[in-house]
């Protein structure tokens, strides 16, 4: 989506939609201009008391065809402004975009000044995120533009486009075409794309460098929702690499992509005992945005890459399966990230690296039993072949380490025991730094992608003691998500670190007005926020 600052007043902008956002605490007299265009809706709206302002309140006005101003007006109540959050106005954004949809209008703009005081630049940056992140679908498997019913198979054979390229060229990721996209909205089936916003206010001057910042973070999740929403057989481990290769061209980033040979000097053993039942090759990436001092230590983000969890010898049920294709969302929000670091160019070296493979049952699987090595040189015991994220984590820590970070933080689809603990509004965070990880919970209360922590006592470490190996890969069901943790934490040297479980957080249903159901490209922008704040940007 395309966004545009405007110091155009709201009643002069000429646009098919003007959505205004409306505080219940502000007088409406200062809408007056506005309110004429409409012919007094918003007026009478009040005096019946159907609008009061009140948290979501609505009315829409028409304007006069041909005067030149807004074509619609389109009131959204907030409630207080004082009790107002950034996640308030991130959903405000995303009704504006939904109007739009309903209207079948592809452009709409904001008219933020209402809300007063309270308008900072974490009001604007979250505004331009609702409004990006709301735009985002994803139609790129279904028969395109042509609309003919070979359109899928020939997608498919040719793969899919790049989300990277595709938003280079100023174009939106998924373009409007016949095809229905992931969580249609109530717009139905040929639901516009809407592809631009103005931001408009007279102190939009303002605004330009909340909006570069809240458009950047946005897009970067909008594409770890695309690499998300596509289905293993297109989405496989080199597929990645050659998305972060594409990553690394458009942000000015460099790349370095193992293979199997590199890896086996490298001697990620875990890894490759995870890929050996798949005839798709794993692959780590390695993408580094060199923007600090130079040689300065970087920050380290990790982001599980498995691109189908089908548990390996120790099989899932089939119910539900399919979902594992989301088991990479770590790696797709790592990727994500490192597109916005780049592009923002933010004043710290930071390098994202994502292990990649698939978890199948075969001839050659590793099989529940066998003890396989590590890159740290720990044997491990693997009790269950569904256990892998914290094996291909384990090696993708381990290299990471070796560079003496500032700081690691990985995040991975790791346990169904947090969903169970956390359910889907928050990702569990543990780690070994207090420090991080306060920051990390203020980046993602930031964010609108909120954590929550959980300890990890040296007692749970006792669950993972084998009778054959160093460790094993599974401590029982007590603790789940801890002990993965715990595992993990192995791994990592002695750089401070932390662990987000992403596992209920990741995708799903959704009531946030500025989401589809599917893919939620969580965490990239908690990530984001965190470097962000870590460069002192
Ligand atoms: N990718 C799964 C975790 C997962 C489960 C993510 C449900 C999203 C929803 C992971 O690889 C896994 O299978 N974990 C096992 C570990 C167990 C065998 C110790 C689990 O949680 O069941
Ligand atoms: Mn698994
Ligand atoms: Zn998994």
């Amino acid at each position: 989506m395309r966004l545009e600052v405007s110091t155009t007043a709201p009643e002069e902008v000429a646009t098919p939609l003007m959505a205004v956002v409306v505080a219940s605490d502000r007088s409406l007299d200062e809408l007056d201009a506005l309110d004429r265009v409409v012919g007094g809706v918003l007026s009478r709206a009040a005096a019946s008391g159907d609008f009061k302002g009140r948290r979501g309140d609505r009315v829409t006005g028409y304007g006069v065809a041909g005067a030149g101003g807004p074509e619609r007006v389109l009131f959204l109540g907030v409630g207080d402004s004082e009790s107002l959050t950034a996640e308030d106005v991130r959903g405000v954004g995303g009704r504006a975009v939904r109007a739009a949809e309903r209207h079948r209008v592809e452009s709409l703009a904001l008219g933020l000044e209402h809300l007063g005081g309270a308008l900072d630049g974490r009001w604007v940056q979250a505004a331009a995120e609702g409004l990006v992140l709301a735009s985002w679908r994803f139609d790129e498997s279904r028969g395109g533009a042509s609309g003919d019913a070979d359109g899928d198979a020939r997608r498919v054979a040719n793969g899919p486009r790049s989300p990277v390229v595709e938003s280079e060229r100023g174009r939106p990721p998924a373009q409007a075409g016949s095809a229905t996209p992931v969580g249609e909205s109530a717009g139905g089936r040929d639901a516009v794309q809407v592809g631009s916003a103005t931001l408009a206010g007279a102190s939009g001057r303002q605004w330009e460098e909340p909006v570069r910042v809240g458009h950047a973070f946005a897009e970067a999740e909008n594409l770890a929702r695309t690499l998300q929403a596509r289905p293993g057989n297109v989405a496989t481990p080199s597929h990645l690499a050659a998305e972060a290769l594409r990553i690394a061209d458009a942000a000015g980033l460099e790349c370095e992509v193992l293979g199997p040979s590199e890896m086996e000097a490298e001697g990620m053993d875990a890894l490759l005992s995870v890929a050996r039942g798949s005839v798709e090759e794993p692959r780590l990436i390695v993408l580094r945005h060199l923007g600090g001092e130079n040689g300065a230590a970087p920050l380290v983000l990790v982001g599980k890459g498995l691109t189908f969890d089908a548990g390996g010898i120790s099989l899932k049920p089939a119910r539900g399966m399919e979902k594992m294709k989301y088991d990479m969302s770590g790696g797709a929000a790592v990727l994500g990230a490192m597109l916005a670091i780049g592009r923002l160019g933010l004043p710290v070296n930071v390098t994202g690296v994502v292990p990649s493979s698939e978890n199948l049952p075969s001839g050659s699987a590793t099989k529940p039993g066998d003890v396989i090595s590590s890159r740290a040189g720990k044997s491990i015991e693997v009790i269950n072949t569904d256990a892998e994220g914290r094996l291909i984590l384990a090696d993708a820590l381990h290299y990471a380490s070796e560079w003496k970070p500032t700081a690691i933080v990985d995040c991975a689809t790791l346990t169904g025991a947090c969903v169970v603990a956390l359910g889907h509004h928050r990702s569990a965070l543990l780690g070994n730094d207090e420090g991080l990880l306060d920051e990390l919970r203020t980046a993602g209360d930031r964010a609108g992608e909120p954590c929550w922590p959980l300890p990890l006592d040296a007692a749970y470490r006792r669950q993972l003691r084998s009778d054959f190996a160093d460790l094993k890969n599974v401590g029982g069901r007590p603790a789940g998500t801890i002990t993965a943790a715990s595992f993990l934490s192995e791994f990592v040297e002695d750089a401070p670190w932390a662990h987000l479980d992403i596992a209920g957080t990741a995708y799903g249903k959704t009531r946030k007005p500025y989401l589809r159901n599917g893919p939620a490209g969580i965490p990239c922008r908690l990530l984001l926020e965190w470097v962000r704040a870590r460069a002192g940007a």
